[in-house]
């Protein structure tokens, strides 16, 4: 695949975003901006990248996109550095378990905070940056990483599914909005993925319960990969996609009895 231009990649110290930020290197973007609240680990996925693509250049940021200046200030610093900005991969999410009786006010607040609030300040600044520059191929295009519990409900993970529908609803109206100007809005929505994430299960027997469910419930009869999840980025973000915008793609290994 190719990707003239810049590629930005929040949430890139870990995970699925991790797996991006290197993907976006593997198929040939030659300016990989890479951005995360945990600073250590985000130099390790650059010295990971220049070492494996060496003629790739990448800037680490460190950013919290719980706040709107810390996000404008990762936009700056890519735009100093690199120009332009031309793909998008939000990925930064938490989650947070309890039903919403026993759910903690302050872990709603976290998980909207950083799953919805943050998205929507990277989608502001980036969306703006886009619309400024004279467009490459296309004028950008923006992948939001919402989830399986983007498209249905969950009574444990009540804070994670209201935010996660509320990435699908901002794609959905970014990418309608920003089409007539030539800027792509979609959201992936990943199933069970092996990432630092789903080992923030419960411990003991009822963490081994609920991972049993997770497999019962997936048709392909296992999780997936992060580098599945950046594939199909790499598809919604490059112009293999050009007449995909504001929608969501599931990438979940069918559930069953759905
Ligand atoms: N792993 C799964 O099963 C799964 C399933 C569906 C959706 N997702 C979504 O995929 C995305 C990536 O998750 P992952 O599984 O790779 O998890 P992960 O925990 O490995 O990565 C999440 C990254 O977000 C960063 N982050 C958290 N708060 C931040 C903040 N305030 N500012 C900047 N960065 C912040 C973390 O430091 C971390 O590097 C998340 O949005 C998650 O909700 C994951």
């Amino acid at each position: 695949m190719d990707f003239p231009g810049v590629a930005l990649v929040v949430g890139a110290a870990s995970g699925i975003g991790k797996a991006t930020a290197l993907q976006y290197a593997a198929d040939g973007c030659q300016r990989v901006a890479i951005a995360d609240i945990q600073a250590l680990p985000l130099q390790e996925v650059q010295a990971e990248i220049e070492k494996d693509y060496p003629a790739v250049k990448v800037k680490a940021l460190q950013v919290d996109v719980t706040s709107y200046p810390s996000v404008q200030a990762m936009i700056d610093a890519v735009v100093e550095q690199f120009g332009r900005i031309d793909y998008c991969a939000n990925l930064a999410g938490i989650i947070g378990f309890g039903d919403t009786v026993n759910l903690p006010l302050s872990t709603f607040d976290n998980v909207y905070e950083v799953n919805l609030r943050g998205i929507f300040y990277c989608c502001k600044a980036e969306i703006a940056q886009m619309l400024q520059q004279s467009p490459l191929t296309s004028q950008g295009a923006i992948c939001n990483v919402s989830s399986q519990a983007g498209l249905m409900g969950n009574g444990n993970l009540p804070a994670y599914v209201a935010t996660k529908h509320g990435v699908v609803g901002l794609s959905k109206s970014d990418g309608a909005k920003y089409a007539s100007r030539g800027i792509r809005v979609n959201a992936l929505c990943p199933g069970s993925i092996e990432t630092p994430m789903l080992g923030h299960l419960p411990s003991g027997e009822e963490g081994k319960r609920r991972e049993a469910e997770r497999i019962q419930e997936i048709a392909m009869g296992r999780v997936g990969l992060p580098g599945e999840m950046a594939n199909c980025i790499m598809f919604l973000t490059s112009g293999r996609s050009s007449f995909v915008t504001a929608t969501t793609l599931a990438a979940h290994g069918g559930i069953r009895n759905q």
